[in-house]
């Protein structure tokens, strides 16, 4: 396949090195230093010649290749074929390697910037995998290169990992791109934001006309890496339009793009003259991927309503999660005043369980036949004992809420009774003693 830039300038994939090395492009420059007039000219001849190209524009640029190529353009304002949909990457995927399409997506419909990197990431992880088998010439141009193989994955609203994954994804398409058929073209204003690994496998680097204001970080960023060039930023001040420094292998020099483009430029006029009919085929490709992409959309839309049935599901638990924990608060809170209360209490300021309440209201002695030592008690150790008997493994605090006594008065008639082993403390319960005789 032979890609002419000019009649001096011509990229022959049969020919030495690009036979052995394959092909990695980076076009950098200024705005309007002609990076797209020129990646739109590598995809005319590449379509020309029988290949695929996939395009990632955030600018309605390059549906004007519909002018002569049969290729789908997939959300944007003008001549749109289907909506970008970033739900089924393998089905995109499919397309191009297997059915031959070329697909230009508008990224600028996808709303978040996570789903959009997501999606290109699968998406080339999936073409790759594709490619492996079909191995149909495929040319994926990435316009602001930098949004979508940025130079490290941290200071973006998208979690890191997600980044990771699109940044390998791209750079086995730099890697490996030559045994699966595949051309990486990045374009970029601002190429120091450019992933760096992306741009050492770069084996053909176009650097535009820039600014003064760049030229420092494009010295220090760029043209430092390219060993022995001699050429500094400096020379990229004068370039024109369509004129670029190129740098491929060991060779660096000055060009200008001058081959006819085949299709009006997309920046000038975005409106279609004229579209080419879709082939049969096309046709036929086109509306296979729109039905896998509209089942893959009735999944997520189940799955969704079934996410939001278990979300509802969790904050209904949670809600009675939290009322138990507060009645557990309220309770442990109960029982820690119960166990450290010192004062004096009188029964009515107790709330007292009801069978305490029983017990207090009723003569406790009558009810149980006390034994002849217990008999020579006092009468509160012979209350407290008939009591224990009654209700073994009472708390200190529940026999002075009973009887309605102090702390002072109750430890007296447990003495009497420790004394005479009729009584036993286990942890902080009380319990009787029967006798011994
Ligand atoms: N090789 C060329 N031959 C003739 N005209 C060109 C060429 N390259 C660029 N131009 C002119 O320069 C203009 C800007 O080019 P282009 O749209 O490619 O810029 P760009 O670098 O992609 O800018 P931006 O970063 O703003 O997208 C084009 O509209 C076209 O008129
Ligand atoms: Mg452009």
């Amino acid at each position: 396949m032979e890609l002419k830039l000019a009649p001096d300038f011509v990229i022959d994939s049969e020919q030495k090195p690009w036979n052995t090395e394959g092909l990695r492009v980076c076009i950098f420059g200024g705005g309007g230093s002609g990076k797209s007039w020129t990646a739109a000219l590598l995809a005319e001849q590449f379509l020309n010649q029988g290949g695929s190209v996939v395009i990632f524009e955030p600018r309605a640029e390059y549906q004007t290749l519909k002018e002569k190529f049969d290729i789908v353009v997939l959300g944007g304002p003008y001549a749109k074929d289907m909506d970008f949909i970033p739900s089924s990457p393998s089905a995109y995927a499919k397309a191009v390697s297997e059915d031959g399409l070329s697909l230009v997506f508008y990224t600028t419909d996808v709303e978040s910037e996570e789903k959009l990197v997501d999606f290109t990431s699968r998406f080339m992880r999936h073409l790759l995998q594709h490619q492996e088998v079909n191995k149909r010439p495929v040319m994926v141009i990435l316009e602001e290169a930098q949004d979508l193989i940025p130079k490290s994955p941290s200071g973006h609203a998208v979690p890191s990992w997600i980044y990771m994954r699109m940044i390998k994804a791209f750079k086995d398409g730099f890697l490996q791109g030559r045994k699966l058929n595949v051309i990486m073209v990045a374009v970029s204003p601002r190429p120091q934001e450019v992933n760096f690994t992306a741009r050492q496998l770069s084996n053909m680097t176009f650097y535009g006309k820039f600014s003064p204001q760049d030229i420092t970080y494009i010295e220090k960023e760029c043209l430092k890496w390219h060993r022995g060039l001699t050429f500094s930023a400096k020379d990229l001040l004068g370039l024109e339009a369509g004129q670029f420094l190129t740098v491929y292998g060991t060779e660096a020099r000055i060009i200008r793009v001058t081959e006819p483009r085949l299709t009006s430029h997309g920046a000038v006029t975005p409106q279609l003259k004229f579209t080419v009919p879709k082939r049969e085929q096309t046709e036929r490709a086109v509306n296979s991927l729109a039905e896998a992409i509209k089942a893959v959309l009735e999944a997520e839309k189940r799955e969704a309503s079934e996410l939001e049935r278990a979300k509802a599901r969790i904050r209904e638990l949670e809600a009675k999660l939290a009322e138990a924990q507060k009645e557990v608060e309220r309770l442990k809170t109960a029982l820690a005043v119960k166990e450290t209360i010192k004062v004096e209490v009188k029964p009515a300021e107790l709330r007292l369980p009801a069978e305490l309440k029983l017990m207090e209201a009723k003569p406790l002695e009558p009810q149980v036949r006390l034994p002849n030592v217990v008999e020579s008690l006092d009468q509160d150790a012979r209350q407290v004992w008939a009591l224990l008997k009654q209700k073994p493994g009472r708390f200190k605090i529940e026999l002075m809420a009973a009887f309605g006594w102090g702390r002072r008065r109750l430890n007296r008639a447990l003495r009497t009774l420790q004394n005479r082993r009729l009584l036993k403390v286990q942890g902080r319960k009380l319990y009787a003693i029967e006798p011994i005789i």
